[in-house]
């Protein structure tokens, strides 16, 4: 079969995007000179060229510095409208996005430019192509408990505008029980609670983001296949993966995307999705991923249809929501 043509035409939600993980080279040039800033790189072949990580902190080092460009409530508005128009020409309904607020309040940029900024495209995205679309909250969790507080502060008069919070950043050396208090906090202010477990982080991780953070999904998760026990967990919880086939070959989760874990994931009943993450610096948007991995490890038209079918189910839209975009 005509496996891009098969996935274009898959109605699809995308369940794990970082919006600055979605700000292209081009967009980076065009902000850095808007903002009177001087990038480290002569052109966009040059940042381009930068993109070679062999694990996860290689990575966040450029995805921070990169995010420097972002300045003004536009800035944001118009990286989301970029991210919105990739999604739009993949035949994406939907999507839940996640922002880092501390890599910008960190810089002295105010948690409202942000927000406004993210909201304004959220908003532009809904009248111009139809696309829904939530906002997610993410801590970064190499910084501490404290600073995760101040930031949920800091977002108090956004918390209507807000579906959930969510973890990121450096894995390893972080588990997610540093954030138990902080992830009650935000499910008593009526926040959904995603995690980043199991990227690179063990098994144990994943079972924390369940046991002790009480989370709504998985982000990634590929590492839970080390743990018969806690598959069956996942899969009698019909709990929701959120799984990102580039970033996971990009950032050497994967050797090769003949050996991905998807496949498998779906064999035991888990309740998998596919999703970009980064798209800028992986290479791929949307339908990207599911061809790379589909053509990686073989997957028929009834996996790629249920995987399309899991973005809505998993996602934060009420069944009705659900109904009318399936
Ligand atoms: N921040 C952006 N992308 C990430 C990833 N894949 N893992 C952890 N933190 C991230
Ligand atoms: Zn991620």
């Amino acid at each position: 079969f005509d496996l891009d043509a098969f996935v274009a035409g898959l109605p699809k939600a995308e369940l794990h995007l970082h919006i600055e993980g979605s700000l292209e080279p081009e967009l980076m040039f065009e902000l850095a000179r808007r903002n009177g800033i001087t990038l480290p790189f002569a052109s966009v072949e040059a940042i381009r060229a930068a993109y070679a990580f062999s694990n996860l902190q290689d990575f966040l080092d450029i995805y921070y510095q990169g995010a420097g460009v972002l300045q003004t409530e536009r800035d944001f508005h118009d990286l989301a409208m970029a991210y919105f128009t990739r999604l739009n020409a993949d035949g994406g309904r939907h999507a839940e996005i996640f922002f880092d607020p501390q890599t910008h309040t960190d810089r002295g940029i105010p948690f409202s430019v942000v927000a406004d900024g993210l909201l304004a495209g959220m908003a532009q995205a809904e009248r111009e192509f139809g696309i829904s679309s939530k906002l997610i909250l993410c801590f970064l969790r190499h910084l501490d408990e404290e600073a995760a507080f101040a930031t949920l502060k800091a977002a108090e008069p956004y918390l209507n505008r807000i579906t959930g919070v969510g973890l990121d950043s450096s894995e390893v050396g972080h588990p997610p029980a540093k954030f138990e208090r902080v992830f009650k906090a935000a499910g008593e202010r009526g926040l959904l609670k995603v995690a980043h477990a199991g990227e690179e982080g063990p098994p144990e991780y994943v079972w924390e983001a369940l046991d002790r953070l009480r989370v709504d999904r998985i982000d990634h998760g590929n590492r839970s296949l080390e743990d018969a026990a806690l598959t069956a967990r996942l899969a009698a919880q019909e709990m929701t993966l959120t799984v990102c086939p580039l970033s996971n070959l990009k950032l050497c989760v994967v050797n090769d995307m003949t050996a991905h874990p998807l496949k498998r994931m779906l064999d035991l009943g888990l309740k998998a999705t596919v999703n970009s993450d980064d798209p800028a610096y992986f290479g791929g948007y949307l339908n990207a991923n599911f061809v790379a991995v589909a053509k990686g490890v073989g997957l028929s038209r009834a996996d790629l249809a249920t995987l399309a079918r899991n973005s809505f189910t998993g996602s934060f839209l009420d069944e009705e929501q659900v109904a009318l975009r399936l």
